[in-house]
């Protein structure tokens, strides 16, 4: 791309596009070998507009080549008629769409297609000013180059009945194969409403209503980005579960303010999503949070994976100041894939997750180990590890003593006086991890941004709580336990802000650290 990608802040092994603004995942794809990454991006600048599909690939998660834009805004740059909001993409492996010619494998994008203004279609459709529908695109040369359906689209024009036509916030398609009726589901929202409008289809040219789900826990904002998908059970071959994973924005988990993500444990027959009675709290009082922090948000599943293996990629940002990070000339990345399980965790089938293994591929061969019986009060200062680096913290848990400690953290992206740091920890008093990004460099572009946010987290079976720390140059992701909750955040620190240190208000015993420094994977 000949960009060198080491302006400030400019993360090092996660994605993000060279140049200009990027929101959603949209259409997360396997496929011969190759992880596609397309996502909303404007080609033009560094704030959301003219929305287009921009395209990465892959071939192991982690070093992304980044391509021409797949789906351009149609009319750009003079006249934008159409924009393509957030949608997926499928391998129409039996040409069950009749796209495919010569033997080829399409490819089938469905996205939202948002028209600005009122006009005829050439399928005949009259489209109405600010109208959301469905429309689809294929690629017979993986994913390189689209061609529009125009002769159909937009396949599914109007919400359901009995919402009205006027209805406008209707969008964000999840198509995938549904093998045990052998139909195509794509899964939508009714955002303002708090729904889901589940639609089935044969050819994915031909949609058919099926059902309809909500509103359940959190509805702080509209729904949005919508995922369904199955997931065997752990240690249980033939058990398999649904799940649905659903933006709402704002009103993301407690503490964080702007966009969250939420998911439902249930079952899907084909027709209807069921969520399961321990997944909904009576009178929307909480939610099942995908991460507990405020830049995790419009989540989406790869399609093309192998039968129960199922690889999540979120939108590290959030609209409350997406547009005002401090960075240039792109803003936006994502977060690193996470691979999904469930298990059943005291009773209780549990969603997990861990980072997909890709990133062990850019650890730096240097990596430092340390044990210690006992961390003291006071402040352990750590051999400077860098800007990028994979940590694992595990420590003794314990009740509340008062020359044991309350708090204990690891502060990263330090300055060298520590007046600058970001704190990953755990409250021992309130059983909760933590990121605490208030003095963590600028925070100055937005008034909600220098905040402390926290997750429930008990000790594992061997009374030890365990944190996976990913450090990026400008992003913190924490996964706690065996993945039982996530906390992912932002941080925009100063250059020279390599330092790192052990941070506890009394004694924490049994630490074991492990720091490994991540390369590049430009
Ligand atoms: C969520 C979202 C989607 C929409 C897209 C537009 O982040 O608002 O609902 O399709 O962004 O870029």
């Amino acid at each position: 791309s000949g960009l060198k990608y080491t302006e400030p802040y400019r993360p090092q092994y996660h994605f993000s596009p060279g140049e200009n603004w990027m929101n959603d995942p949209s259409g997360l794809l396997y496929h011969n070998g190759t992880y596609h990454l397309f996502f909303q991006y404007n080609p033009a600048g560094i704030e959301w507009g003219n929305m287009s599909w921009g395209h990465a690939t892959s071939r192991d998660l982690i070093h992304w080549e980044e391509r021409s834009v797949a789906l351009l805004a149609r009319g750009y740059p003079d006249n934008v008629t159409e924009m393509y909001f957030t949608g997926s993409a499928v391998a129409d492996v039996n040409n069950t769409s009749g796209f495919g010619v010569d033997g080829k494998v399409p490819l089938v994008a469905m996205y939202t297609s948002s028209y600005p203004v009122s006009q005829d279609l050439p399928s005949g459709k009259h489209i109405r000013t600010e109208q959301q529908s469905q429309s689809i695109a294929y690629s017979l040369d993986e994913g390189e180059t689209w061609t529009r359906y125009d002769a159909e689209n937009p396949v599914i024009h109007n919400p359901p009945s009995p919402y009205a036509a006027e209805f406008k916030d209707f969008r964000d398609p999840f198509v995938f194969w549904h093998e045990d009726t052998h139909k195509w589901i794509s899964v939508t929202v009714l955002a303002a409403i708090h729904k889901i409008a589940i639609w089935s289809s044969e050819n994915l040219k031909d949609w058919s209503f099926a059902s309809e789900f909500g509103p359940y826990n959190a509805v702080g904002g509209v729904w949005e980005c919508p995922n369904l998908f199955q997931i065997p059970i752990k240690g249980h071959p033939s058990a398999k579960r649904w799940v649905m994973v659903l933006g709402l924005n704002p009103g993301g988990p407690p503490g964080t303010v702007g966009s969250g993500t939420q998911y439902f444990i249930g079952d899907f027959d084909g027709t209807t999503f069921t969520a399961d009675p321990g997944s909904i709290y009576p009178g929307n009082k909480s939610a099942n949070w995908m991460d507990w922090g405020p830049d995790f948000y419009a989540a989406a599943s790869y399609n093309g994976l192998p039968d129960g293996h199922v690889v999540q990629i979120g939108w590290m940002n959030n609209w409350q100041y997406g547009a005002m990070i401090p960075t240039s000339p792109w803003r936006s990345a994502m977060s690193v894939p996470r691979q999904l399980s469930l298990e059943v965790v005291n009773e209780r089938v549990t969603l997990l997750q861990q980072p997909h293994h890709s990133w062990r591929s850019v650890v730096h061969h240097q990596s430092s180990k340390h044990s210690w019986k006992a961390v003291s009060k006071g402040s352990t200062r750590l051999c400077s590890p860098g800007k990028a680096v994979n940590i694992d913290l595990s420590f003794s848990d314990h009740d509340s003593d008062h020359s044991l400690a309350s708090t204990f953290a690891i502060a990263v992206h330090a300055s060298s006086d520590f007046k600058q740091e970001t704190l990953v920890g755990y409250n021992f008093t309130s059983k909760e991890v933590f990121v605490d990004r208030r003095h963590s460099g600028d925070v100055s572009f937005d008034k909600t941004f220098a905040s402390l946010y926290h997750a429930p987290l008990s000790a594992n079976a061997d009374n030890r709580i365990k944190l996976q720390i990913f450090v990026d140059w400008s992003s913190v992701e924490v996964l706690g336990g065996q993945g039982e909750v996530s906390l992912t955040a932002q941080i925009f620190p100063d250059g020279d802000a390599t330092e790192a240190r052990l941070v506890s208000d009394g004694v924490t015993r049994n630490v074991r650290l492990e720091i490994n420094r991540m390369d590049s994977a430009h």
